[in-house]
């Protein structure tokens, strides 16, 4: 690969996406969908394969990914330990007619792990995980109402999704109240305003939306939402699909310091292979007795393999203390040459998960040309949303990043007419 040379091309993508349009509503569905990569052209559509940091896409193009499949690849890609734990889980049993004994043990791995928890039961995607959480609560409080925080974003089911998408209505909102990150006062207006009828608050740990910076909580809020939270007998649900395991092996609100009723978590649990899980305390334990959710897949045992080697390997390696530096020491080397380039590159949330933003009086288009000449180089960011650092990124991958980095900015500068 020649990293500075912006040479790459997608000719195989972009014959795959047109094949697609003709038989997969939109090409891509989703959040993979190549709208959100702009400017369109710079980013490759279709994966070939992928080791370690790296993915190589059907053109032959090799990339440093911070994108982490979206979070899911926290190991590295194709991570041995994880492959061989799946391995031997395959030749006994997948899919089958009766629930297999991996099940048991990574319960018991993940209440050893979360401090609090009690009980742990399993599901394949994160909404799944939100949504069982949600009815767990529910049924516990006899009450239906949730407050969830305003562009928080839980999965795609009806009340999850913003109210302008397609087939959504004002119905399937009907029982959600969203209010403002970190603002405790609207939090308790809406518990008085609302007094017996909140089911549960459903957060993630700090506040991750796309497009926009991403805020930590205020240093006092989780202790203030919890006091407000048991004078009206609301339960807390944390949202650690995205942040779980990324921030402590206790889970993120361990990291943040409290304690919430239940937790969900997803991405990164099993390094890439597809299961969710719910975790709760004793007290819920009927509330998870008698709610009825399940799926074809759910009892899938390799995914279960999967998360057992994941989280031991995630523990054995400290994880997130590794890719908490590693982000930060990656950051502040895009930060130095941005600002010798004469740019300020804005950097929220936490250092394994950041969000980026160059201040441009351009907007934002300044800050997604940067990221596409990234792609271009081999350097896999995206403006839109936050990055993901893994423990298989290495110092040889953060420095050739800061020369792509740097290259890259060189030519946005250029295409910006920036003397
Ligand atoms: C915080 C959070 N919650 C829930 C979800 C939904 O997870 P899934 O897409 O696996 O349903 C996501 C996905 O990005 C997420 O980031």
């Amino acid at each position: 690969m020649n990293k500075l040379s912006p040479s790459f091309t997608y000719r195989r993508s972009e014959a795959l996406f047109k094949r697609a349009k003709n038989v997969i509503p939109n090409g891509i569905p989703g959040h993979f969908n190549p709208a959100s990569q702009l400017p369109m052209g710079t980013y490759p559509f279709y994966v070939d394969r992928a080791k370690g940091s790296r993915f190589w896409d059907v053109d032959g193009n090799e990339y440093i990914d911070y994108m982490c499949a979206y979070g899911p690849m926290i190991l590295g890609y194709n991570n041995e330990v994880v492959e061989q734990a799946v391995r031997e889980q395959l030749t006994k049993a997948d899919t089958c007619t009766l629930a297999s004994p991996v099940m048991v043990d990574l319960a018991e791995l993940l209440v050893d792990f979360v401090p609090w928890a009690d009980w742990a039961t399993f599901a394949k995607n994160g909404a799944d995980a939100t949504n069982m959480a949600v009815l767990i609560a529910r049924t516990h409080t006899g009450r239906r109402k949730l407050i969830a925080i305003e562009g928080g974003y839980h999965g795609t089911s009806p009340w999850m999704q913003a109210k302008t998408r397609a087939g959504i209505d004002k119905g399937d909102h009907h029982d959600v109240i969203r209010i403002p990150w970190n603002n405790l006062p609207a939090l308790q207006a809406t518990l008085l305003a609302h007094e017996g009828e909140i089911a549960a608050f459903i957060s993630s740990p700090y506040h991750h939306p796309v497009y926009e910076d991403n805020v930590l909580p205020d240093p006092s809020y989780w202790e203030g939402v919890h006091r407000l939270l048991r004078e009206h007998n609301v339960l807390s649900i944390c949202d650690d699909v995205r942040a779980g395991f990324r921030l402590s092996m206790e889970g993120s609100p361990a990291y943040f310091g409290y304690t919430p009723d239940l937790s969900c978590y997803c991405k990164a649990i099993a390094n890439g292979y597809p299961i969710a899980a719910v975790v709760g305390h004793s007290e819920l334990n009927d509330a998870a007795t008698s709610v009825f959710q399940t799926g074809s897949f759910w009892f899938s045992a390799g995914p279960m393999a999967a998360a057992l080697a994941c989280l031991k390997e995630l523990r054995r390696l400290e994880a997130p203390t590794r890719i908490l530096e590693t982000g930060a020491a990656l950051w502040s080397g895009l930060q130095s040459i941005s600002a010798d380039a004469g740019f300020e590159l804005v950097v929220s949330g936490i250092p394994s998960m950041a969000y980026l933003r160059t201040e441009h009086d351009a907007g934002p288009r300044f800050h997604q040309s940067l990221c596409g000449e990234c792609a271009r180089r081999g350097l896999f960011l995206t403006s839109h949303h936050n990055l993901f650092v893994s423990a298989a990124h290495t110092e040889g991958d953060l420095a050739q990043s800061f020369e792509i980095f740097e290259d890259a900015l060189k030519a946005t500068k250029a295409q910006f007419k920036v003397e």
